[in-house]
């Protein structure tokens, strides 16, 4: 018996010192492999006497599982040094920092950003649709009747007709997000809409394909108070300054009543003021949705109602920007990127200011 503790204490200190997973495997076949010394002592078990057998066999058979643990307790500990030391080793620093110098954000995307956090910190949610719409969400649910002469006022980019001859077309605004959400989600809504569209139509204040931000709060007591604070506060915020603002009654099919909303300006040389001045300019459509636009979403007019808005944010990150001419927005030219591109580190919020 004492052979057998001089035996565990050997191998015991030879696997608390085994500092590699090769030396603790030389070990363990030194111990416990085929011909290590403790089978070998297990084999010896035939020749006893059965009074030795009954002590010696359990004594064994302790030993063995006694180091077999020892020996799986070290492998648990090596393996996670080995793991440790090659995090360590092979770690990659993905914080490399990014030379801001290169590339930059596009003012449209800042400008689209900064509309998202004004109306975020309103309770907006940013809601999207698809560039290819069809007919129906585009024009008919939005209360322009098939033939209507509106629907020609949109310079409408229309895809090849499929064999039913229904064309889709590329979204002329982005007012089809608003029947999307009312047909997918129930009142209180309150949304809005950044996102491409897109007319046949090009020169120095249009181009084919330009953005735009659309707004939609749908409930039981919104009413045209509501929509007129929402968007003074919106210009505001979004110039950055006092802004005045005027809603001259309009026409769209989808809002009843429908109206403009002008800003305040002053020319200044090349230059634009908002907020000061004698001129007014129109940047945004808006108005209380149509009932009809309702109870093509299957919701009840009697019960629900609310308001609409949609503006060009191309322009008005002009405006904002002073870029004189819109074209040169998408021509991907480096210089003009550099000279009117954002930070991309630098996101927009209201606690620091917007731009
Ligand atoms: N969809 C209109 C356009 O592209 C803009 C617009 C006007 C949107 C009034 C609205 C609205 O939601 O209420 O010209």
């Amino acid at each position: 018996m004492s052979d057998l503790t001089a035996l565990k204490t050997k191998y015991a200190e030879q696997i608390d010192s085994a500092d590699s997973l090769q030396a603790l495997d030389d070990v363990r076949v030194a111990a416990l492999g085929k011909k290590g010394e403790v089978s070998l002592q297990m084999r010896t078990l035939g020749q006893m006497s059965p009074e030795e057998k009954k002590v010696m066999g359990p004594a064994l058979n302790g030993l063995k599982n006694e180091l077999a643990d020892l020996v799986e307790a070290r492998k648990s500990v090596l393996e996670a040094d080995a793991l440790n030391a090659a995090l360590a080793s092979e770690t990659l620093d993905m914080s490399l920092p990014v030379d801001a110098s290169v590339g930059s954000l596009h003012p449209v995307m800042q400008v689209m950003e900064e509309m998202a956090v004004i109306f975020a910190d309103m309770g907006f949610a940013v809601a999207e649709g698809p560039d290819i719409e069809d007919d129906f969400h585009n024009f008919t649910a939005l209360n322009f009747p098939p033939g209507h002469p509106a629907r020609d006022m949109h310079d409408t980019f229309f895809l090849k007709p499929d064999a039913d001859g229904n064309k889709m077309v590329l979204r002329t605004h982005t007012s089809p997000v608003q029947i999307r959400t009312m047909m997918s989600q129930k009142p209180p809504i309150r949304i809005i809409v950044p996102g491409r569209t897109y007319r046949c139509d090009s020169d120095q204040t249009h181009t084919p394909m330009f953005h735009q931000v659309e707004g939609l709060v749908i409930d039981k007591t919104t009413h045209m108070g509501h929509l007129k604070g929402c968007l003074m506060d919106f210009v505001s915020a979004f110039f950055e300054t006092d802004v005045e603002t005027r809603f001259r009654p309009h026409h769209f099919p989808f809002t009843e009543p429908s109206a403009e909303m002008d800003v305040r300006y002053e020319r200044v040389g090349d230059e634009i003021r908002i907020g000061q001045g004698d001129n007014w300019m129109e940047i945004l459509g808006c108005g209380m949705v149509h009932p009809n636009v309702l109870v093509n979403c299957g919701l009840d007019p009697d019960e629900y109602q609310g308001f609409a808005f949609g503006m060009g944010v191309d322009r008005l990150a002009m405006l904002k920007y002073g870029m004189p001419d819109l074209r040169d927005m998408f021509a991907a030219d480096g210089r003009w990127l550099s000279h009117y591109g954002f930070s991309p580190l630098l996101q927009a919020n209201l606690a620091t200011g917007l731009s």
